[in-house]
């Protein structure tokens, strides 16, 4: 499981993603970098982005509400931290990927494994 809060930034490649205004206050976006489905959110002005895929039973985690720091899965109502990608409510045990996200000359970048 990739989680960047507990790998060297250095082992990252920041790849480009969209200008920011494609991803006003309160809106998520869904891309696909290196065959990962990834959600980019950007909540009161910053920016998370975790994996989409649910880790309980691949559910499409990144459609989910927000409730505080958590997304709840919308299929079995998982819950993970979205700073993080950690595992906070059941059914779901096993972490989501994360990655950091830069905001570079208005522009969005994801922060992905070499
Ligand atoms: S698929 Fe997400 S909680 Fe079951």
């Amino acid at each position: 499981m990739y989680n960047y809060t507990i790998q060297s930034l250095e082992n990252l490649e920041f790849i480009e993603i969209a200008p920011v205004s494609e991803l006003p206050n309160g809106e998520r976006l869904f891309v696909d970098i290196a065959n990962k489905s990834i959600v980019i959110f950007n909540i009161a002005g910053q920016y998370f982005a975790i994996g989409d895929v649910c880790s309980h039973d691949d559910g499409p985690v990144g459609d989910g509400i927000i409730e505080g720091n958590n997304i709840v899965c919308p299929r079995h109502g998982g819950e993970f931290d979205i700073r993080t990608g950690r595992a906070m409510q059941m059914p779901a045990v096993v972490d989501i990927p994360a990655y950091p996200v830069k905001i570079i000359d208005g522009n969005i970048l994801v922060g992905m494994p070499k």
